[in-house]
């Protein structure tokens, strides 16, 4: 078994899930990407780290990357349900084909992926889960972002489920709420500045932060935003 701690990161391609590697892998966890395209960042080298081909569309992709993490390490500590995919449509204008997607990718893998993690995330009596959602999961600002939200009012509350599901093995589940945060995702919803957004290593410093605390520090949620609004 590895000695050093191993997380497994959905959609580290680019954006928040890239950051978030870079940022695991400064701390000396063992990385395993779980991507489209399994390559790994430069930052990353093969001797220390592993990628997996996952595709949150192809539900059996979830169990058999955990296969492969777990012939490479032997534990599993952390799984960060990071991939997800946007809409500006409203729930009005939204087809089924484009609400089943966005169901499957941000509620249904990530459930999945939990899932087939769960046996080697309950074995150190301190697994981590963290499911990037998304301050569309705690409000719906506009009529554009409804559909998007929806999955994501889902997304928080598989994380709350999966919390309920895991406390007594001492795996501790937190739902990432982020307002615009300076990806790809973000410039093809907003014309805002990366300037004026959250930036993604900001965002991996919460989740590595998260990922840290004692079984007694459990965080349910945590919003984070980059403009003032009511709540959030
Ligand atoms: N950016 C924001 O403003 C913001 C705010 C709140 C929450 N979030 C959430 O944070 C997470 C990351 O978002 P981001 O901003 O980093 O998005 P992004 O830049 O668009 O990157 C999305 C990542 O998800 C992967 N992905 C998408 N569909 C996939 C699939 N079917 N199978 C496997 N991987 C897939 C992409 O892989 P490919 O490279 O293969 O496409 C990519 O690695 C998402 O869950 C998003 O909803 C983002």
């Amino acid at each position: 078994m590895s000695e050093r701690k191993v997380v497994l990161i959905s959609g580290a391609s680019r954006g928040i899930g890239l950051s978030v590697a870079r940022a695991f892998a400064d701390e000396g966890w063992s990385l395993s990407l779980g991507q489209r395209q399994p390559e790994l960042p430069e930052f990353a080298p093969e001797a220390d780290h592993h990628a997996a081909f996952y595709d949150a569309l192809d539900p059996s992709s979830a169990s058999a990357w955990v296969e492969a993490a777990m012939a490479r390490f032997g534990r599993i500590d952390a799984v960060i349900a990071n991939a997800g995919i946007a809409s500006h449509k409203s729930v009005i204008d939204v087809d089924d084909a484009e609400m089943d997607a966005l169901l499957a990718v941000n509620v249904k893998a990530p459930r999945q992926l939990v899932k087939a993690a769960w046996e080697p995330l309950g074995q150190s009596g301190r697994g981590r889960v963290i499911v990037l959602a998304s301050l569309s999961g705690k409000r719906v600002k506009s009529a554009g972002s409804g559909a998007y939200a929806v999955s994501k009012f889902a997304a928080v509350g598989l994380a709350h489920a999966i919390r309920h599901a895991g406390f007594d093995k001492g795996i501790r589940a937190t739902a990432v709420c982020p307002g615009f945060v300076a990806t790809d995702m973000a410039r093809s919803l907003t014309d805002r500045d990366d300037r004026l957004m959250t930036d993604p290593d900001d965002v991996a410093r919460v989740v590595v932060m998260l990922t840290s605390l004692p079984n007694t520090a459990s965080v349910a949620e945590f919003a984070i935003n980059c403009q003032l609004e009511e709540s959030f």
